[in-house]
């Protein structure tokens, strides 16, 4: 094996240690035996910032980083890449983005697909993290950046706000996702608000779940007729249910009507 390979089957062999030790993840889980069968050359660095969102808060990585959670995104982002044509480049707007978890798995997944992934989320808790984690894409010329603001507050195509530089720093952006992702549709207040204002031919992905009892979950769809038509499309490329132990996730992919 190659120095290259060693570090990388080092890196993974950590995580996975680091991933038992932490939240008791049987070792069939899916998160880490993708990780294991990466060749990322950033694979380590992710792993010392995964130890400094642990330091920062447990409860945040456990659900972030839960069995549930992992999977509807591998799921989510394998039935994107299965989509998209390969002849171009997509900026890529994540809605609710939390800790940039799903970025991290687009790059990993489609790296050449990409041109930018901008993640929003108005928790202000959020951003600092996500940048943390997506440093190597950050570092790149922000191919990704978090911001904190509220997404209702985005009704235009193309997209103008503020955001800060690492330090502290006020800076105005523009930005014109190809591609707009929320896998947190069952945390949004005003749903339809969100839903209406989006730009109509936009290429959405979008995810949500039964999972009434969540902390935060204060527009779950009973299950996935309700959740269709909550999202009217004009066309559907892609539609599902993943059954995990304790609700249902709903994953559609289509251009807004
Ligand atoms: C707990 S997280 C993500 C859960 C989801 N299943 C996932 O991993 O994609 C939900 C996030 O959506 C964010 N959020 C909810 N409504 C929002 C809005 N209107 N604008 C921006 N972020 C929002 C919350 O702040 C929170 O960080």
């Amino acid at each position: 094996m190659d120095k290259e390979g060693a570090r990388t089957e080092h890196t993974c062999l950590l995580t996975l240690s680091l991933a038992r030790e932490l939240n008791q993840f049987p070792m069939e889980s899916s998160f880490f035996q993708f990780l294991n069968q990466r060749e990322c050359p950033e694979l380590s660095d992710y792993l010392k910032r995964l130890n400094q969102v642990l330091q920062l808060s447990k409860e945040t990585f456990k659900d972030a980083y839960s069995y549930g959670q992992i999977l509807s995104k591998l799921w989510m982002v394998d039935a994107l890449y299965g989509l998209l044509p390969r002849s171009r480049r997509y900026n890529v707007a994540i809605h609710g983005g939390w800790i940039g978890m799903t970025a991290t798995l687009l790059f990993w997944r489609m790296n050449d697909l990409i041109e930018k992934i901008y993640s929003f989320d108005k928790d202000s808790r959020w951003a600092p993290i996500a940048d943390e984690l997506n440093k190597y894409y950050t570092a790149d010329h922000w191919r990704f950046k978090s911001s904190t603001l509220d997404v209702l507050d985005l009704k235009e195509p193309t997209y103008e706000f503020v955001t800060h530089r690492h330090s502290g720093q006020e800076i105005r952006l523009k930005f014109q996702p190809d591609i707009v992702i929320n896998s947190s549709c069952e945390h949004m207040e005003d749903f339809k608000g969100w839903y209406d204002a989006l730009p109509t031919k936009t290429l959405l992905v979008l995810q949500s779940n039964n999972y009434f009892q969540g902390q935060g979950h204060i527009n779950c769809a009973l299950d996935y007729e309700e959740f269709a038509l909550s999202t009217p499309m004009q066309d559907l490329f892609y539609e599902g249910v993943l059954d995990l132990d304790r609700y249902q996730r709903f994953l559609r992919i289509g251009i807004k009507k």
